[in-house]
C-alpha cells in the first residue's frame, strides 16, 4: 500500500510552470503545476539517468482545430532534460518522442493547502 508524503505547501506551486523538487525516501521526486493541476515525477531520465526534472519545461507544437496550420499549446507540459534533450510530458511521465520511453508518475493529493504524493 502506498504512503503519503508530504512534498509543498499548495503555495509553493501558486503559478502554472512552478515545480519542487524533493526526496522521497531516498528518491528524487518534482511536483509540477500543470493547467492548474499537480503532477509528479521522478528526477531520472530513462536515457542514462540524468536529472530529468531540473530541465527546461515547454509547451508544444501541434495541428490546429483547422487541421491544416500549426498551433502551439503553451501549457508548460513537457520537460527536457538537461543532459541530452529527450523530452517527456510531465502530466503521464510518457516520452514525447518514443513512446516505448516512459518516466515514472506518483498519483498526488491534496489538502489543507498541502500537497502529498503516493509512494
Ligand atoms: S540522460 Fe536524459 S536525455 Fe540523456
Amino acid at each position: 500500500m502506498a504512503t503519503r508524503h508530504l512534498v509543498a505547501e499548495e503555495s509553493e506551486l501558486a503559478e502554472d510552470g512552478d515545480r519542487v523538487l524533493t526526496d522521497v525516501r531516498g528518491t528524487e521526486v518534482a511536483v509540477f503545476r500543470v493547467d492548474g493541476e499537480f503532477h509528479a515525477l521522478a528526477n531520472f531520465c530513462v536515457h542514462q539517468g540524468g536529472p530529468l526534472c531540473e530541465g527546461e519545461l515547454s509547451g508544444e507544437y501541434g495541428v490546429a482545430d483547422d487541421g491544416w496550420t500549426w498551433a502551439y499549446d503553451d501549457r508548460q507540459k513537457n520537460i527536457t532534460c538537461p543532459w541530452h534533450g529527450w523530452r517527456f510530458d510531465v502530466r503521464d511521465g510518457e516520452s514525447i518522442d518514443d513512446d516505448q520511453y516512459r518516466v515514472p508518475t506518483y498519483d498526488v493529493e491534496t489538502e489543507d493547502g498541502a500537497v502529498y504524493i503516493l509512494r
